[in-house]
């Protein structure tokens, strides 16, 4: 492949993890101002943002290169499997970038590569494919120990990033449709013999950038990014039927140094939930799900949470920022969901800033979810939640404020709530439901609970984070692209 194929004119702008070495900055910096020929109106332009130690890529080909038809009946599978092979072979010379163009690409599940960037035109499409015989069965992940819908394997996941570094998901606003009506079906009628595969999973990967996207209707979660690390999800969009089965947004899993921000998600499960692995399974597999950070969120879940903690949390998860979130229909605010058996802890969660319209709780917490993987959980494994920190909360039309049940025996602890508003419609419930937590509040309307005791003069704030997590520290600049219009 040419360095730079006839009809692409690349611009190269850099783009870094601000904490790669002087060695990478030079190369990228090498790659700048590459423009070519032609003016900017003549031109049709690829924007994206690249988050790799190699910046923007060397190398661009088209699905159509590797006999890709947007047609939205031709199986683009081979097509996509053929592009990915050809282009991990520049992987070390500069990376590459794989452009779907504008129509309808329908393929069955495919494998990324190291420093590539998968760059969704507007009017792209990728339709995954409803033929369920192309969704080859995989090993369950780890820290499960089986599916979470059934015992034993799942489906591969449409779009999956297994061991990779630095690689970028983007577009102008491009679509990845999961077509997922059919495996709703299947599952509501209890025919699937295997959990259902996932819009996009990034499995031991780092430097990962997803963005600029739309994604819909999955046939299960959107985004799942596990044993993962330096993963941004920045402006993307997610729609799926809000009463479409477990199509969760983003789920970081086990994964550390996770960013997301500006997205705007409609689910029928919850927009985001960091989990961690599930039972005796996450807990010898030991890895945490830290230093995660969430600001300018926008959901709609109205059966479930805008931000969940768990239930599978059996790794642990510390560390968790979340601000300038904005919900409207969705059931709870904050929801930290765990059970006996699971271990580990849910600690250091820091929620302020959340605007709320039609709730059911604004905070909910269960130490009593249940939901084994199988009988082998241990019953002496008693997760500890402490350290949950909510404040500058303002929510209107809710059916109560909060619901805090822990574990009898075993309560969470170290709640702090401050500043929050919460005008509960007239029912005959009552506000505040607390079991089994400990915690203190100051100036919450209406009145907590008496486990979560007001100090209006002795609480003036509730403690946030005011270090940046080395994710913030990631700067994103533009690489640009210019094709002349055919
Ligand atoms: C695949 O890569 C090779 C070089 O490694 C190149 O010669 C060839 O043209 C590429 N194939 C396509 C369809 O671009
Ligand atoms: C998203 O797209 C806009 C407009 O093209 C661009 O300026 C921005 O850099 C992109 N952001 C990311 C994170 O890709
Ligand atoms: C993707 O990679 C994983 C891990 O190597 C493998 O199990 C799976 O079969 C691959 N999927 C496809 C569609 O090639
Ligand atoms: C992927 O990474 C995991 C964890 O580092 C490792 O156990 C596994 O062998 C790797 N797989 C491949 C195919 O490189
Ligand atoms: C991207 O497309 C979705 C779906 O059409 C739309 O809701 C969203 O507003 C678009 N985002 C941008 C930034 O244009
Ligand atoms: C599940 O397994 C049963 C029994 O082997 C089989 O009849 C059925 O077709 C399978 N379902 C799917 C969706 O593959
Ligand atoms: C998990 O790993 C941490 C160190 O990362 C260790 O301190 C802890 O004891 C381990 N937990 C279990 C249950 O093995
Ligand atoms: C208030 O919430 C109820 C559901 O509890 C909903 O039916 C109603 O439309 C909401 N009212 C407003 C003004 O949003
Ligand atoms: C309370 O929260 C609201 C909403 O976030 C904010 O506008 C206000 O400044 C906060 N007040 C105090 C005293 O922190
Ligand atoms: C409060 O919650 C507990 C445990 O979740 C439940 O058993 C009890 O009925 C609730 N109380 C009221 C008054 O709703």
């Amino acid at each position: 492949m040419e360095h730079s194929p006839p009809i692409f004119h690349v611009l190269m702008i850099l783009v870094l993890w601000t904490v790669v070495t002087a060695a990478f900055i030079e190369t990228a910096e090498g790659h700048r101002h590459h423009r070519r020929g032609g003016s900017e109106t003549e031109l049709e332009a690829f924007h994206y943002a690249a988050a790799g130690a190699g910046g923007c890529r060397a190398h661009v080909a088209s699905l159509t290169d590797f006999g890709g038809v947007g047609d939205g009946v031709t199986s683009n599978t081979a097509a996509f499997a053929a592009a990915v092979a050809n282009l991990s072979k520049v992987a070390c010379d500069g990376g590459a970038m794989l452009v779907v163009p504008a129509g309808r690409w329908l393929t069955g599940p495919f494998n990324l590569t190291n420093h590539f960037t998968l760059f969704l035109d507007h009017d792209a499409v990728i339709l995954a494919t409803q033929d369920i015989n192309k969704w080859s069965i995989i090993d369950p992940l780890p820290s499960y120990g089986r599916g979470r819908d059934a015992a034993g394997g799942r489906y591969s996941n449409l779009i999956m990033g297994y061991n990779l570094t630095d690689m970028v998901i983007t577009g102008n606003n491009g679509t990845i449709d999961g077509q997922g009506e059919t495996w709703w079906k299947m599952f509501r009628n209890k025919e699937l013999n295997y959990t259902r595969g996932y819009l996009i999973e990034l499995m031991y990967c780092k430097q990962v950038l997803i963005s600029n996207i739309t994604l819909v209707n999955s046939p299960s979660w959107n985004v799942h990014p596990v044993y993962s690390s330096q993963v941004i999800v920045s402006g993307i969009t997610i729609l799926a039927p809000v009463n479409s089965p477990n199509t969760d947004g983003i789920n970081p899993d086990s994964s550390s140094n996770v960013r997301i921000e500006d997205c705007y998600i409609v689910s029928g499960d919850d927009c985001i939930a960091i989990k961690s692995g599930w039972d005796e399974y996450g807990i010898a597999f030991n890895m945490s799900s830290k230093h995660i950070v969430i600001r300018r969120l926008t959901c709609i879940s109205p059966t479930s949470a805008v931000i969940a903690l768990g239930s599978e949390m059996s790794g642990g998860i510390q560390d968790v920022r979340a601000e300038d979130i904005t919900a409207i229909n969705s059931e709870s605010g904050v929801r930290i969901k765990t059970t006996i058996g699971r271990g580990a802890y849910v600690k250091d969660i820091f929620v302020r800033r959340m605007n709320l319209h039609t709730m059911k709780w604004v905070f909910w917490m269960t130490g009593t979810y249940g939901q084994h993987p199988d009988d082998n959980f241990d019953p002496k494994a008693i997760p500890v939640v402490r350290n949950i920190i909510y404040s500058d909360v303002v929510a209107e039309n809710v059916t109560m404020a909060a619901k805090l049940e822990g574990i009898p025996g075993a309560p969470f602890t170290g709640i702090c709530i401050y500043n929050v508003t919460a005008e509960v419609v007239k029912s005959k419930k009552p506000t505040w439901n607390c079991t089994d937590v400990e915690g203190v509040s100051s100036h919450v309307t209406p009145t907590p609970c008496a486990q979560i005791p007001e100090y209006p003069d002795r609480i003036t704030h509730c403690p946030f984070p005011e270090d940046d997590l080395p994710v913030d520290c990631v700067g994103l600049e533009e690489c640009s692209y210019w094709r002349t219009n055919p």
